[in-house]
């Protein structure tokens, strides 16, 4: 049956309903948005926001006593109000950046380079993006420390017994992804943060694969830095955010400098303002975070539990129907350890060809080592083919994929 919604109670149809985009058609076809891990698409709540922001209440923020800088100054301030509230952290420690990518940095700077040393350990997984590894080998190359890499099981989880015996080397930091863009592996982010903890790590997780799709709780997870980026998250581009303890934020340095982030300036030396401003150096994203308050507050009008349970039964079903492909091997963990995304080869083709052909078919899905070349080294592979899911993802657009797929097969005579 080619339902258009995988749960009884959640209907992605009317979802799907609310964003623009998926209304176009190309070459008389509708689009099927496979693609939501590379970047959401903008319901109309968002794209509403993010044109009043600009039409009826732009001016610069922070500075201007007149009614519209007080207007935009407090929409400003209220997203980040919102998205704190969204993921359970303190205002004051919520951050805006300009992506995930800035957040890591951000941390791999300003805490990095204060607190890793000579012959320390990083602790970081073979899953991760490159926005997680390249600013951490960036830091062990200046500093001299070490990067080390928990050993993953063949169904692409973390082993834990190889992340316990990374810990008695007393690393200085563990830094992992909440959920694999690559394998979809949902890890175990509390069970890490309380081992490294123990072991008296700093812990840091990317949560942009998670954050669009699970209810995250930032105090509960326990970690020291959590970062997201805005777009993945039905939010625009140009913003992201990073959650971080307050004592810790309170004794890093600034990471970039300059108007707003200060308190005072003289000719030779400056004071810095406190959290959260301390880390926004500059004209912040202002009109882009109201588009990501506009998101998150989208988001908790669906129920986020909802979202992450309709996913969760799509992902199930996706798996079941790619069984069907005769050829095909798909990489991660099982349904229930996994976020919304599914990674997949289809032998004898390369993974750019099969993104080609399901293009012809407006099926967009991603091909290629999405960001994690490591983690293609272990698998033994160059590329792979990813579909991953959002709320207005249906079965519809599953079927659309694997009938796509078969497609493929028949092109290529297998
Ligand atoms: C797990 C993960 N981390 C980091 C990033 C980088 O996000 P951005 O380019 O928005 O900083 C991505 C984006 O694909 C991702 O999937």
């Amino acid at each position: 049956m080619a339902a258009t919604a995988s749960t009884a109670t959640f209907d992605a149809a009317a979802v799907a309903a609310q964003f623009p985009i998926l209304q176009r058609e190309i070459d008389g076809r509708p689009l099927v948005y496979l693609d939501s891990g590379a970047t959401a698409q903008k319901p109309e709540a968002v794209l509403r926001t993010l044109d009043e922001s600009y039409r009826l209440h732009n001016a610069n923020i922070h500075r201007g006593v007149y009614t519209l800088a007080q207007e935009a100054t407090d929409r400003f301030e209220g997203a980040r109000e919102r998205i704190a509230r969204f993921v359970g952290a303190p205002t004051a420690e919520t951050i805006f950046t300009k992506n995930v990518t800035e957040a890591i940095n951000l941390v791999a700077y300003a805490w990095g380079r204060r607190n890793v040393g000579p012959g320390d350990t990083i602790v970081l997984t073979p899953m991760e993006h490159h926005a997680n590894i390249v600013p951490w080998q960036q830091l062990a190359l200046e500093v001299g420390a070490r990067l080390a890499y928990v050993e993953l099981t063949d169904d692409g989880r973390l082993d834990m017994d190889s992340f316990d015996a990374l810990l008695e080397r007393a690393p200085k930091l563990v830094a992992v992804a909440h959920v694999s863009n690559v394998l979809g592996t949902l890890n175990p982010v509390e069970a890490i943060v309380a081992r490294a903890h123990a072991a008296g790590a700093v812990v840091l997780v990317d949560g942009a694969q998670a954050v669009p799709h699970l209810r995250v709780d930032v105090r509960a997870l326990g970690a020291d830095f959590y970062g997201f980026t805005g777009h993945k998250v039905y939010g625009p581009t140009g913003v992201g955010v990073l959650h971080g303890r307050r004592e810790l934020l309170e004794a890093m340095p600034p990471f970039l400098t300059g108007g707003d982030m200060i308190s005072s300036v003289d000719f030779e030396s400056s004071t810095f303002h406190e959290l959260p401003w301390k880390f926004e150096a500059g004209t912040s994203p202002y009109v882009q975070a109201t588009g990501l308050g506009a998101a998150v507050e989208w988001l908790d009008a669906l129920g986020l539990e909802a979202v992450h349970a309709h996913e969760q039964a799509l992902v199930a079903y996706a798996l079941d129907a790619l069984t069907e492909v005769p050829g095909l091997t798909v990489y991660g963990p099982p349904a229930e350890q996994r976020g919304s995304l599914i990674s997949f080869a289809l032998d004898g083709v390369h993974p750019h060809d099969v993104a080609e052909l399901l293009n012809r078919r407006n099926v967009c899905v991603r091909a290629g080592h999405h960001c994690a070349q490591p983690l293609m080294r272990r698998l033994g592979v160059s590329a792979t083919t990813r579909a991953s899911f959002a709320a207005h993802s249906t079965r519809a657009d599953v079927d659309a994929l694997v009938d796509g797929l078969h497609d493929v097969r028949r092109v290529f005579r297998l």
